[in-house]
């Protein structure tokens, strides 16, 4: 479910007008609905009611400062993956102390940052790194909160670049050794343990791989529970969005019509496989999603500059690019796409979408049939707002894209166009070359 749909034949986000939103501030363009958002983190704390649940958006995902207060006004905390993702949350004016940080690879001053900072836990993924927290807070005089990451083991049967809890991946640590990593963690004298921690993948479309990483990781948590007092269970992220029939899900009728079998994963049956699981180990249970919150609740514009008819193919040429949105170059990710004016009188036309960078690996979609649209007529990548303006870069000295946030029929420019000199201002031309 989601707040994009057509009104009339123009594309309107919430009750404002895509096409306004691209007249005013130009494209390429990401624009977020603040009601989708509200929405997504209402059904998944209801689905989870029955227990102590704290839902820690997962903010790699979009961490624009504007969503971030109101993710913070919606009574969320945050998954923080590095010092930049701490200063932001406080720069949105909100704080990390019901927040955890994650990663494989934190340095001395990101854990000294998170720690003045009184984050809520550090999600440890190494013994060198266990040592590592113990070192600074003993430094600073604290004890630290810690959970390890374990590594279930289990196919999340996604994308292999986003697959995290198999044992071939850098993530966590086996399950076997758990117990081990707990004892060692336990007599270090400046780290208090606080939880346990897992994440299997992201982009899941089934439950089952889920409910397997919690069946098998339960007994252990219930173990260490015993041994050492633990407060929390955090599962992670991970459950995946509509990308394929991305507009069209916006609408309830479309999940009604999946037999509830085949329906495709919602909050709702993923809180009611879970709980019955996590139920009788009494603790406070912790979500780490990302994709989910955001992903359905931002699009990105785009204006088409050209449509070439190419012998074989024809290229419709626009003014986005993979340093825009890097999911389809990076994952050959499914984006749909869908004219701002629908008309459907026109007839339909097969076309690469490619933006203007000069590399093949800048395609958005092949063959993909959309209805015809023209230079200077505008297209709406749907599904957008996880993953894509946070993962964007300047490649062939393009600036990164504006930001909008719609709520209901207002609008604002969250994040202004980056400028030529705005890309330039760090740079200089050393003394031995002037
Ligand atoms: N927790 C941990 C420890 C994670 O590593 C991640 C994502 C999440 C939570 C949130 O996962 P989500 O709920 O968003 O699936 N750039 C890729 C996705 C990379 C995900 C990395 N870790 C993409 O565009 O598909």
């Amino acid at each position: 479910m989601h707040h994009f749909s057509y009104h009339g034949s123009a594309l309107h986000c919430e009750d404002v007008d895509l096409a306004g939103v691209a007249r005013l501030y130009g494209t390429p363009t990401y624009v977020y609905s603040a009601t989708t958002i509200a929405d997504n983190v209402t059904r998944l704390q209801r689905s989870f009611r029955e227990l102590d649940v704290q839902v820690c958006y997962a903010m790699k995902a979009n961490s624009s400062l504007a969503l971030l207060r109101h993710f913070a006004n919606l009574g969320t905390s945050f998954d923080l993956v590095s010092g930049g993702e701490i200063r932001r949350v406080l720069a949105a004016g909100s704080e990390v102390k019901a927040s955890v940080f994650a990663g494989v690879g934190k340095s001395e001053a990101e854990i000294e940052l998170a720690l003045k900072n009184e984050v809520f836990s550090f999600h440890v993924e190494s013994e060198p790194e266990l040592a590592r927290i113990n070192y600074v807070a003993g430094r600073l005089g604290v004890k630290a909160p810690i959970a390890i990451r374990i590594n279930p083991n289990v196919d999340a049967k996604t994308h292999a670049k986003i697959t995290t809890g198999k044992s071939d991946n850098k993530f966590g640590i086996p399950l076997a050794v758990a117990a081990s990593a707990y004892e060692a963690a336990s007599k270090l004298p400046h780290i208090r343990v606080a939880g346990i921690q897992m994440h299997i993948g992201s982009q899941l479309t089934t439950i089952g791989p889920f409910t397997e990483a919690v069946k098998k990781v339960v007994p252990v948590v219930a173990q260490l529970q015993a041994d050492y007092g633990l407060e929390y269970f955090s599962i992670g992220g991970g459950i995946g969005i509509i990308y394929e029939d991305a507009l069209a899900s916006g609408d309830q009728a479309w999940w009604d019509a999946f037999p509830a079998a085949e329906r495709p994963i919602t909050p709702e049956a993923y809180g009611a496989a879970l709980t019955p699981l996590l139920k009788d180990l009494g603790l406070k249970i912790m979500l780490e999603p990302g994709r989910f919150l955001v992903g359905n609740a931002g699009v990105m514009l785009s204006r088409v500059e050209y449509l070439k008819r190419g012998a074989q193919k024809n290229f419709l040429v626009i003014d986005a690019a993979m340093n825009d949105l890097a999911r389809p170059a990076m994952y050959d990710a499914y984006h749909e796409v869908v004219p701002l004016q629908r008309d459907t009188s026109r007839a339909a036309m097969t076309a690469d979408i490619v933006g203007p960078i000069c590399e093949s690996g800048d395609c958005f979609a092949k063959d993909r049939e959309i209805q015809s649209v023209g230079e200077g007529e505008l297209v709406a990548f749907m599904s957008a707002g996880a993953y894509g303006y946070t993962m964007s870069s300047r490649y062939n000295t393009r600036g990164t894209a504006a930001e909008v946030l719609v709520q209901g029929s207002s609008f604002e420019l969250i994040n202004a166009r980056e400028t030529f000199e705005q890309m330039i201002a760090n740079e200089k031309i050393p003394a031995f070359l002037a």
